[in-house]
């Protein structure tokens, strides 16, 4: 596939893809903090290389599109920490931040690539099954993927050829969670996993597979694929 860019990949979803992707690709992964991009470098070993960016930051931004130069297809697995709770307590500084942290980055990135992308590309963002599951207390943060998730339509009639799709996880198993005790992490996974179709929360790689097949198939856009065990389709 060749040239591949993979924003957030240096961790959880993005780094799995990279992994998989690092045996017969070129794989350019992005993320802010140097040690973590350093440890993912290592971790993935050959055809791999990485940026220091932080995607808020426009200028940071078109800086490392214009140094990574032509490339096929990009990734955005960028991700905010906020904005889920019931709605009676949501703090809305906090879905503020995660739409900060999530759906701005994510867009400023697919914008800075725009003129380094080739047109038979694609660019893949990953959203939430938050956006569809109707989950109490993911009312703000269904709104933010929500959001991401309805522009993928017009973005792949605005920017074809390129193809432009997104990949709705469930609850995966990444340091995403890292933020709880490795305690309260288990036992809520093990919560989820009774609540799932397919009985277990996903691992990285789950996700990563789907990404690759929307890179790989070159007849789908416009499109936003769920990979969640069929927790979306609810008990
Ligand atoms: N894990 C889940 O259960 C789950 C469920 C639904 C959806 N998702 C979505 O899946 C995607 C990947 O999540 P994950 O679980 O793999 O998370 P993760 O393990 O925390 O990885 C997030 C990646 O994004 C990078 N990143 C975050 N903010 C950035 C910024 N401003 N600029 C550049 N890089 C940034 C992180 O590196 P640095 O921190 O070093 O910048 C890291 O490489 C996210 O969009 C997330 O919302 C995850």
């Amino acid at each position: 596939m060749g040239k591949i860019v993979i924003a957030g990949g240096t961790s959880g979803i993005g780094f799995a893809t990279a992994k998989l992707l690092s045996d017969k690709n070129n794989i350019i992964i992005l993320g802010r903090d140097k040690s973590k991009l350093d440890k993912a470098l290592n971790e993935i070993g050959k055809n791999v290389s990485g940026k220091s960016v932080d995607a808020t930051n426009k200028i940071q931004l078109n800086k490392i599109f214009s140094e990574i130069g032509s490339f096929d297809h990009l990734v955005i697995a960028i991700t905010g920490r906020k904005g889920m709770g019931v709605f009676k307590d949501l703090d809305l500084s906090d879905l503020r931040d995660g739409f900060e942290g999530k759906f701005f980055p994510q867009l400023q990135t697919a914008q800075a690539s725009l003129p380094y992308i080739g047109k038979n590309g694609s660019i893949t963002f990953i959203t939430a099954i938050s956006s569809q599951s109707k989950a109490v207390g993911t009312a703000g943060l269904g709104a933010l993927n929500g959001a991401i998730e309805l522009m993928i339509p017009t973005l792949a009639k605005e920017l074809k050829p390129l193809r432009i799709n997104a990949v709705a996880p469930g609850v995966v198993n990444t340091p995403w969670w890292d933020f709880l005790t490795p305690e309260t992490k288990s036992e809520m996974f093990k919560q989820y996993a009774a609540a799932i179709p397919l009985g277990r929360v996903g691992e990285p790689e789950d996700i990563a597979h789907m990404i690759i097949s929307l890179m790989e198939n070159k007849y789908i856009t416009g499109q936003i694929i769920s990979v969640d065990g069929g927790l979306s389709l609810g008990q």
